[in-house]
């Protein structure tokens, strides 16, 4: 099977995975995208909050949720009590996959083949952080660590032990909505919203 495995430094620090990332061909979402999308935050982080895959405006400009749902879950951080500067944000798959319509990008959700292909990246960035605790952000984030069958309406909001054999399991694991869906929940957007932070509050005090 695909795999960035071959890619990922032995022995990973941020500056390492920093340098070897964009070189990844562990799996075809290299080559439509700009570039691959990293992590971003505090090195020594107690919180890393794992998004689906780098959007359009992450794509382009090569940080992750720098575009409209990284300005909501900015929002929805603050609103919990979480401060930033203990915080590391990354995604599950670091290439941005789309379809192509006239000059416009449409985001398309990774396959199980490019999560499982990009998982190692992200053990990478566990191993370097070491994190007490992780946030799963939707449903991708959550099937990268529960499996394919993982539904956020079924786990959200309470903390959890790490499920994946691991040196460096961090204590805890939440899972809650992404901040995309927030965003499209058009007439009940205040009602997920609300949500959001009412799961990122019990992170909140795990944090404490
Ligand atoms: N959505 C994600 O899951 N990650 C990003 O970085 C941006 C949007
Ligand atoms: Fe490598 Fe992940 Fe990009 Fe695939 S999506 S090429 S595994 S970094």
């Amino acid at each position: 099977a695909e795999s960035a495995e071959a890619w990922v430094p032995d022995e990973p620090s941020l500056d390492r995975i920093r340098a070897a990332l964009p070189a990844c061909r562990g799996c075809e979402l290299y080559a439509p995208a700009t570039q691959a999308v990293g992590g971003a935050g505090a090195a020594d982080a107690d919180l890393m909050v794992v998004g689906e895959q780098p959007g359009d405006h992450e794509d382009r400009e090569g940080r992750p949720f720098v575009g409209p749902a990284g300005t909501l879950l900015d929002r929805a951080l603050a609103d919990a009590g979480i401060d930033p500067g203990r915080v590391y944000t990354t995604n599950v798959v670091k290439h941005f996959r789309f379809t192509t319509r006239g000059k416009r990008r449409i985001h398309e959700s990774p396959g199980r083949e490019h999560i499982a292909a990009c998982l190692p990246w992200l053990e990478a960035e566990l191993a370097a952080v070491r994190p007490t605790g992780v946030v799963l952000l939707g449903g991708t984030a959550g099937k990268a660590i529960y499996g394919s069958r993982f539904k956020v309406g079924e786990r959200r909001g309470v903390l959890a032990d790490w499920p994946l054999e691991s040196e460096v399991a961090p204590s805890w694991v939440l899972a809650t909505t992404h901040p995309s869906a927030v965003l499209r929940a058009r007439d009940a957007r205040e009602a997920a919203y609300d949500g959001l932070v009412a799961d990122l509050r019990v992170a909140a005090e795990a944090m404490a």
